[in-house]
């Protein structure tokens, strides 16, 4: 085991350390763990998961088993939560300031991951040479999929309704277009890391594994606990390192910048240009196989499917609106829609995994807040009902961020009459059974058994 002696050099006490500590933060941190379960309701994984380290290395500090964090983000987040602290015991703040307040420490010292230069694209200004490349470069592993419609769906919009059928990727959903550019044009720049890493709640994860495996490189994805188990066997089947940490994607996100930096591989985030880039294949497909659409809805999660497809309607010079749909537990993009520059929510804790966003990406906010008609909210129910729709009219399996832009049509009250030629983007049909299950009211004590997992 390690000794506190080994991690200072010298030999020192347990006290020593603390004293150690004292000088760093102003207040021992077991003293400062204590105050904050108190004033700010977080146990020790709470603030792990607040300040971006694992709780064991959280835990090896506050018992004086390491006398610093090495990380200088997970410091300065310590000194702002001490801050905090001692506003709400001097009554400068109150305890309703509390959620915000952790917001603000974690969106203001967010740390930029470090990510190859964009080579090939720019989605605020994409080309028509670019576009084609990239479409040159995801056909490799990824036929066009169709654009559809069906009947039964068109009977529940009441308008002309295509499904553009990104279920039908490799992979099960779109993100794995994005990927392969991604992983395409590093190797093209001369640069091959050690590895990959990302964090995600599964697709793009999904994504990264895919296309790691393809460009002959080691993935590594980091997945918050109580990750979704099928999207997680999926990742490990392509072959990529699983790694579960955090308490949320932020968490594991900040989990995965930290073991790129200790690793020296390559931190591969959400939202990049070469990713949206790589997804507007798709969108480019759509209005090649869909001439004169008046709308086109798409799912939000950080932002690269509704960026794609903005980029690609203004390429195009088309008349056609691009409407977001976000589940309303997850309101970060309809948030900052509204106010017209990134707002990050108190939470995302909805059962639409694919766009649990809780922080925004600056980029992606500009992009969508110039160039997208609305944002539309889907509550819990709407996304299940849509679900349970888009099973029963096209017999497509959709996980709920699959489906959520049909929610999104079927909630948009604001859609204008005359545009009755609409798409909605199912964007990934990798949902768990019990998900499922849950969405068509089969949950347990219904008749169906879905099973054991083994
Ligand atoms: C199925 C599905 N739909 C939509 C999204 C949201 O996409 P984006 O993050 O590009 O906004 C995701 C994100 O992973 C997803 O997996």
């Amino acid at each position: 085991m390690r000794t506190s002696a080994s991690v200072a050099g010298v030999s020192t006490s347990p006290e020593e350390h603390r004293a150690t500590q004292t000088s760093l933060y102003g207040a021992p941190v077991d003293a400062l763990a204590a105050e904050m379960r108190a004033l700010l309701g977080l146990d020790d994984r709470g603030v792990a998961g607040v300040i971006g380290v694992s709780a064991p290395m959280f835990a090896d500090v506050r018992a004086g088993r390491r006398s610093r964090i090495g990380n200088p983000v997970a410091t300065l987040r310590l000194q702002m939560l001490r801050d905090l602290c001692r506003h709400l015991r001097e009554g400068r703040a109150s305890a309703d300031d509390v959620p915000l307040a952790l917001e603000q420490i974690r969106v203001a010292t967010a740390p930029a991951p470090a990510g190859p230069e964009p080579v090939t694209s720019d989605p605020f200004a994409l080309t028509d040479d670019q576009l084609r490349e990239a479409a040159r470069v995801v056909r490799r592993h990824v036929a066009p999929t169709p654009a559809r419609r069906w009947p039964l769906l068109e009977a529940a919009t009441g308008v002309e309704t295509w499904v553009k059928h990104e279920n039908h990727c490799p992979t099960g959903a779109f993100k794995v277009r994005g990927g392969l550019l991604f992983v395409d044009r590093l190797l093209a720049s001369g640069h091959r890391p050690a590895g990959l890493i990302t964090a995600t709640r599964g697709n793009h994860g999904q994504s990264v594994a895919y296309a790691g495996a393809a460009g002959g490189l080691p993935v590594t994805v980091v997945v918050p606990e109580g990750n979704s188990p099928d999207k997680n066997e999926a990742m490990a089947g392509y072959g990529a390192r699983l790694v579960v940490a955090g308490h949320d994607f932020q968490a594991a996100r900040e989990h995965a910048a930290e073991l790129a930096e200790r690793d020296g591989l390559l931190f591969v985030p959400s939202f990049a240009p070469d990713l949206v880039t790589g997804v507007a294949t798709y969108a480019a497909e759509l209005h090649a196989a869909v001439p004169g659409l008046d709308v086109v809805y798409v799912p939000v999660g950080l932002g690269s499917g509704i960026c794609a497809n903005l980029a690609v309607r203004d390429l195009l010079g088309l008349d056609c609106e691009v409407v977001g749909v976000v589940a309303e537990r997850a309101p970060a993009y309809a948030l900052s829609f509204e106010a017209g520059e990134p707002v990050a929510s108190a939470a995302a804790d909805t059962l639409v995994d694919g766009v649990a966003c809780r922080v925004p990406d600056p980029e992606a906010v500009r992009l969508v807040n110039a160039g997208a008609a609305r944002i539309v909210r889907v509550s819990e129910e709407q996304a299940q009902a849509a679900m349970t729709l888009m099973y029963r009219a096209t017999h497509n399996l959709a996980e709920p961020a699959g489906s959520l832009a049909l929610a999104g049509l079927l909630a948009d009250d604001r859609r204008d009459p005359a545009h009755t030629r609409v798409a909605v983007v199912h964007t990934g049909g990798n949902c768990d059974l019990e998900v499922l299950a849950a969405a068509a009211g089969l949950g347990p004590g219904a008749g169906l058994d879905v099973g054991a997992r083994s």
